[in-house]
């Protein structure tokens, strides 16, 4: 089958940007589908590290194209910090970096009202990254966006002013002191659109059609993690895109009978970045340690991570709305020295023990039952093969294995492409 999917099952920040990076030379096209920059997803190399927002995390490669499809959100300004980023690297990226005529745009005042709504939440605050991904989405549902390929009209600018003063009028009524200097702002973004130009615009459905017609490979990227999506994450603690498969589809034009494998990430721990209920999150000692060992900082906002224990309800639903079909284990290393390791494996809810995610896991109704492991002491960052890796470890992929019915076909040792082991 020609389009391969790789999302996160968790909160984000899984390590699908590292994995994207390894699977790249097994494809032609590497295509976003959602999200914007409030993604960070971390590549690391050759003893260099690089965060990419928006572009795809097939980019460094020498022969795969990369598409920004049409369900990402672009921030011009954000666009061309990344691509300066691959100047510095001696990437040549105009011949391999599409970008899809329907992706929106997020404008300056985007980001103003997404500052706005979150202020005037106070302690109700989603923790959004502040990206003015929200505020981007709901122009697009609500039809007042602007789109990449309006760059090509001439009326573009008339729209723009129309919908910024629509925007200031909103911030009105917020009513919230927030300091900002428009016309600084818009000259950054008329900077970043005329980069923006420099790049190809296509027809990003039709290409990517006709790609599969010619039996090229692709890989869809994922952004966020299936606990963020809109529709099935912990709403309304969530992003504002289908972050599932069905994201894939909807995000680069391609019907649902062309999906093949779908890679589910996942850390062998949970982390989550921003508010929301975490059932298995941890206040103590086990936490901090999940935390700093495992340099749990957001890659966006540099944010710490909540840490917890791998919470197998959640995955075992993130797993089934997505149709899983191969699990990655991300960050095992970090989890060497502990004594005993835990696992969720039903909450309970109510007073009732319940095995599926229910509508509502705040704390108050939650509370996670467990099954302990043991844990191991070996470092796994030098592990190459799977013959290598401590019993302890292989018995907890084979628990997660069984109990998700799927087999995990990469465990991660450590930050680095080659810290990857292919089982
Ligand atoms: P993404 O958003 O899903 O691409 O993930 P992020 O890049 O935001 O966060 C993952 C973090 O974990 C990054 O700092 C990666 O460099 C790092 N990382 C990825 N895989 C591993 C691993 O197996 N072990 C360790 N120790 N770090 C990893
Ligand atoms: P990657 O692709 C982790 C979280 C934010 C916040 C909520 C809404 O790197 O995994 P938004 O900015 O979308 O309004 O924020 O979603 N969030 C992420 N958390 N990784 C991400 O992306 C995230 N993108 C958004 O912290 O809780
Ligand atoms: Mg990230």
């Amino acid at each position: 089958m020609a389009v391969d999917l790789l999302l996160g099952l968790q909160w984000g920040d899984e390590g699908k940007g590292k994995i994207v990076d390894v699977l790249t030379k097994k494809y032609d096209i590497i295509a976003r589908f959602q999200g914007g920059p409030n993604a960070g997803h971390t590549l690391i190399f050759n003893g260099n590290k690089h965060v990419l927002h928006t572009i795809p995390s097939g980019i460094f490669h020498k022969t795969a194209l990369n598409i920004v499809g049409n369900g990402v959100v672009i921030d011009p300004v954000i666009f061309k910090k990344e691509l300066e980023n691959l100047d510095k690297n001696n990437i040549d990226y105009e011949k391999k970096l599409l970008i899809s005529r329907k992706a929106h745009l997020i404008l300056p005042t985007h980001r103003l009202l997404d500052a706005a709504s979150e202020t005037s939440k106070g302690k109700a605050k989603i923790g959004s990254t502040l990206k003015g991904i929200g505020p981007t989405y709901m122009d697009k549902t609500g039809r007042n966006g602007i789109r990449v390929g309006d760059l090509e009209l001439d009326d573009w600018k008339e729209k723009y002013q129309a919908l910024t003063q629509k925007h200031l009028k909103i911030l009105d009524y917020f009513n919230i002191q927030i300091s900002y200097d428009l016309k600084e702002l818009e000259v950054e973004f008329y900077k970043g659109i005329e980069k923006l130009k420099s790049l190809q615009f296509i027809d990003s459905e039709d290409y990517l059609n006709t790609a599969i017609k010619e039996n090229k490979t692709i890989l869809a990227e994922g952004a966020q993690g299936s606990l963020l999506d809109i529709d099935f994450g912990t709403y309304p603690f969530v992003t504002s895109s289908n972050t599932t498969a069905a994201g894939a589809c909807t995000g680069l034009g391609v019907a649902p009978n062309k999906i093949g494998n779908v890679y589910g990430i996942f850390k062998a721990y949970t982390t989550r970045v921003g508010s929301g209920p975490f059932p298995t999150e941890l206040f103590d000692k086990n936490g901090e340690t999940m935390a700093r060992v495992g340099h749990e900082f957001g890659a966006t906002t540099g944010r710490p991570r909540r840490c917890g224990w791998l919470d197998l309800v959640a995955l075992k639903y993130a797993v089934q709305v997505n149709g899983v079909t191969q699990l990655m284990m991300m960050k095992g290393d970090v989890l060497s020295g502990f004594d005993t390791l835990k696992v969720c494996t039903s909450y309970k809810y109510k007073g009732k023990e319940v095995t599926h995610l229910p509508y509502n896991i705040e704390p108050e109704n939650i509370t996670p039952i467990y099954s302990e492991f043991k844990g191991w002491e070996a470092d796994l960052t030098e592990m190459t093969t799977e013959e290598e890796l401590p019993k302890n470890l292989l018995d907890y992929i084979d628990f997660i294995e069984k109990e998700t019915g799927v087999p995990i076909t990469i465990v991660s040792v450590g930050p680095d492409r080659k810290q990857t082991i292919i089982r």
